[in-house]
């Protein structure tokens, strides 16, 4: 949702701040903007997308300091006005942000009732006003970003170049922001992978602390204004992984990575997964939340928890978590799953059982992410930097986690060590170019229907719902995801000659009902796409995957991704960057 980047250093800045943006840009892309310095600050934004643009294309002066932002527009259109960076009237500084100003309508009402004209429909410039005006106060810019920053209601993160004393102030309360230390150099991003090609040593910054990068770089806690040292990490993702390499997009780079990252989600200390195993066999009320896939994830957990631990847990998206804090308490326990780690409803779900003392689990992706920073105990899922919107080789990694998990609560780690490596082993024999081949050729026999079914039962249901999204995001094509037992009480007045319908039919105790359940919509002319380990004669299609018994959704959910990417450029859409979406939803 946004993302917003600065650097002070001896490279040329206008350069690494466009690359930056660049390794950004899967955070939103309707517009985008820098902010250079050079004498004066001199701003380049526009409409579109940044990975179009060259650094000619930019015509600005080599320079040490800039800033810059890639927006996924929360208030206000999409227009060359409302890019950011956004100008203080007098051009001394200039502002980019990420996040939600959520007073912004009392802030700026109380703005103009003193004078003060907007240009813009952004809440940004509400904060580029409040600077100016506590500045007639203080006549510090340091103090005046403290005091206006503390004013803002939402997650916030902004960034600001100074002409007068050659300075970036950087802020955060919510949204992620780090700090990258090279030699000579100082690079502020939203996420890791703009840092990577210049330093692997960050610091995170934490919720309401400001730093300062002029010669040297300082941090300050926001509300106090005492400075403060912080530990540098070292981050453990290379820079050739945040490329592309030789295939067309992301999205399928990272479909086929799952033939390693299944491994490496399981590479994790034992002791602490039996530990956690048992925080959650003594816990009073265990939740598992996520949002959109990884919310997936979290049903299919449960159902992985009932089945092998016999154990239940509750689900919920992140969003509607906080409607069930009644029930939260001091020995409640949420596990929470993130593929970014910033996912603001995520955020919030866990607040909401921190207020109450209550203790959170988080199987997250990126190292240091705010989740797994106000985590009580936190797994790194181990998947590299996963740069297409469409969220895939994380899912399989936190499945795979979700499922060791539950073998760990019924006291058989070794027992899921053995099957999830099998799988991981099936899943790099599966994904070939055969099977992909086969998969492109449905998408084209598909590509022009107007609607895609799905349905599963158990851990599969959650598999169902996971599938639609994929087809959905980067397809445009309307698809959902069932309950196979569901259809018959209403959805299936919807099935017409030869609507596609994918039924995940596992090895397990669905498989007679949900293969009538798949008989039932081919009876009303429905085109079933079976994926199942063995074939049957009410499959139209047979997708073929390894039986796997518990890790089924694995095995399962490869197949649908690899389907909605080539259903995507069949359709001529880039997969890597769907309309409307952002990889990281850090806005609630
Ligand atoms: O970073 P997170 O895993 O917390 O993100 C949650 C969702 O925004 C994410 O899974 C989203 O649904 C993906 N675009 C799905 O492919």
């Amino acid at each position: 949702m946004c993302g917003i980047i600065g650097y002070k250093g001896n490279k040329n800045a206008v350069e690494v701040v466009l690359n930056g943006l660049k390794d950004l840009e899967y955070r939103g892309y309707d517009s985008w903007g820098i902010a250079s310095l050079n004498g004066g600050i001199s701003l380049v934004k526009d409409v579109g997308k940044v990975s179009l643009i060259t650094l000619e294309d930019l015509k600005l002066d080599p320079s040490k300091m800039a800033i810059a932002h890639t927006r996924w527009s929360t208030h206000g259109s999409v227009n060359q006005t409302n890019a950011h960076p956004h100008f203080s009237g007098n051009e001394n500084f200039a502002l980019v942000q990420n996040g939600i100003v959520e007073n912004y309508q009392e802030l700026r009402g109380e703005l103009k009732e003193k004078g003060y004209q907007f240009n813009t429909e952004t809440d940004t410039e509400v904060i580029v006003r409040l600077i100016e005006d506590k500045l007639k106060i203080t006549n510090n810019l340091k103090e005046a970003i403290m005091t206006a920053f503390n004013k803002l209601k939402g997650r916030n993160a902004i960034v600001v170049i100074n002409k007068e004393n050659q300075t970036i102030y950087a802020a955060r309360n919510g949204s992620p922001l780090m700090l990258g230390i090279g030699e000579d150099e100082f690079i502020l991003a939203s996420d890791p992978s703009p840092l990577l090609k210049h330093t692997k040593n960050i610091i995170f910054l934490d919720d309401y602390e400001l730093v300062t990068i002029g010669d040297t770089y300082h941090i300050y806690n926001l509300q106090t204004n005492q400075e403060i040292q912080k530990e540098i990490q070292t981050l453990t993702w290379d820079p050739e992984q945040a490329k592309k390499g030789d295939y067309p997009h992301f999205m399928i780079k990272e479909i086929m990575e799952q033939k390693h990252t299944i491994k490496q989600a399981l590479v994790q200390d034992p002791e602490l997964i039996k530990n956690l195993a048992k925080e959650i066999n003594l816990a009073f009320g265990v939740y598992a939340v996520g949002c959109g896939t990884a919310g997936k994830v979290c049903l299919a957990g449960t159902y992985a928890f009932s089945d092998i631990a016999k154990k239940h847990i509750n689900f919920a998206f992140g969003s509607e978590f906080p409607n069930f804090h009644h029930f939260i308490q001091s020995r409640s326990l949420l596990i929470v799953v993130s593929q970014s780690g910033e996912t603001a409803d995520t955020l919030e779900a866990m607040e909401t059982v921190q207020e109450k003392n209550g203790k959170v689990v988080s199987l997250v992706n990126v190292m240091g992410s705010t989740i797994m920073r106000k985590s009580d105990y936190s797994l790194l899922i181990n998947a590299g930097p996963e740069i297409a919107v469409c969220s895939t080789k994380a899912t399989t990694s936190q499945l795979a986690l979700m499922i060791l998990l539950a073998y760990a609560a019924a006291d058989r780690y070794d027992e899921g060590m053995v099957l999830l490596k099998n799988t991981a082993d099936q899943v790099g024999l599966m994904l070939n170019e055969e099977f992909n081949n086969s998969l492109q050729q449905l998408a084209e026999k598909i590509k022009d229907q107007r609607d895609i079914y799905i349905i599963g039962r158990g851990a599969n249901y959650a598999i169902a719902l996971e599938a639609a999204i994929k087809i959905q995001e980067v397809s445009y094509i309307h698809a959902e995801g069932f309950a196979g037992g569901e259809l018959k009480h209403g959805p299936i007045a919807l099935i017409e000659e030869n609507t596609p319908c994918i039924a995940f039919v596992a090895n397990d105790e669905t498989k007679a009902d949900i293969l009538s359940n798949a008989m039932e919509i081919k009876s009303r002319g429905g085109y079933i796409i079976g994926v199942a380990p063995e074939n049957n004669e009410v499959f139209n299609y047979w997708i073929k995957v390894p039986d796997v018994s518990y890790a089924s959704p694995i095995v399962n959910i490869i197949p649908i991704q690899i389907l909605a990417y080539y259903l995507a450029i069949a359709r001529d859409l880039d997969p890597d960057k769907p309309r409307n979406l952002a990889k990281s939803v850090t806005v609630k």
